[in-house]
């Protein structure tokens, strides 16, 4: 069985994925981290960002390895455990531009659904039920208001105290323009699956988007 969880930056979809995987006894999978370590390691590298072919290199060469553990998933970039580095700004922002491009794509879907294959996974992104897992048993799109996006992504990283030198006007404003390229992208752009179950969490717990997933997970097919 395979679940796929999409939606915008801040619609908390991680933070769900990881609590549905749970209950499941399911494998959650972040498929964001995967182009945050392709944006990681080529800033690390020195790599252009728009220089498609050396990014691929990058992205073909690294170990990638993402590892189930107390906090959903930590990722190990080549060994070494990074986690706690890509949720800066930066690498959010690379990460986005890495995302855009076709063979970046390509190399980051197949690893994917080499991981997907196993079942049993719950797994957030942006294209998991439109292009990764077109197949998948079951399909959520999450969204909520820009400004409630850019509160919680503000929260997020004041208190894992990444937050230099930003305010909250300027993360709304960056949560939102990451939106624009995400859905404006040309290849697998950010967008409900017309089979995805829409969840607007603007005034939603986190305990009352669970049970509406687990609610539509346990009707059955
Ligand atoms: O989900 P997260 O914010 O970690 O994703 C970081 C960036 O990676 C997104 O803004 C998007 O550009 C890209 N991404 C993607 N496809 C996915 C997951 C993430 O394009 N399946």
């Amino acid at each position: 069985m395979i679940i796929a969880i999409d939606g915008p930056a801040g619609s908390g979809k991680s933070t769900i994925a990881k609590i549905v995987a749970e209950k499941l006894h399911f494998r959650y999978i972040d498929t964001g981290s995967m182009y945050r370590s392709v944006a990681w390691k080529s800033l690390q590298k020195k790599v252009t960002l728009g220089d498609e072919d050396a990014v691929a290199n990058i992205a073909r060469e690294t170990k990638i390895e993402l590892v189930p553990g107390e906090n959903g998933q930590s990722v190990f970039i080549d060994g070494e455990n990074i986690t706690s580095q890509l949720k800066e700004e930066t690498i959010s922002r690379g990460a986005a531009i890495v995302a855009a491009q076709p063979i970046i794509r390509e190399i980051m879907t197949a690893k994917q659904r080499e991981l997907g294959k196993q079942g049993q996974v719950v797994m957030d992104g942006r294209d998991i039920g439109t292009v990764v897992f077109p197949q998948a048993d079951k399909k959520f799109f999450m969204d909520a208001d820009p400004e409630e996006r850019g509160r919680r992504r503000f929260t997020e990283l004041k208190d894992k105290k990444q937050i230099a030198n930003a305010d909250l006007v300027t993360i709304i404003e960056q949560v939102k323009q990451r939106d624009q390229e995400d859905r404006n992208r040309k290849i697998a752009p950010l967008k409900q699956a017309e089979d995805a179950i829409l969840i607007d969490t603007t005034h939603l717990s986190i305990d009352q988007v669970v049970e509406q997933i687990m609610k539509t997970i346990n009707s059955g097919p």
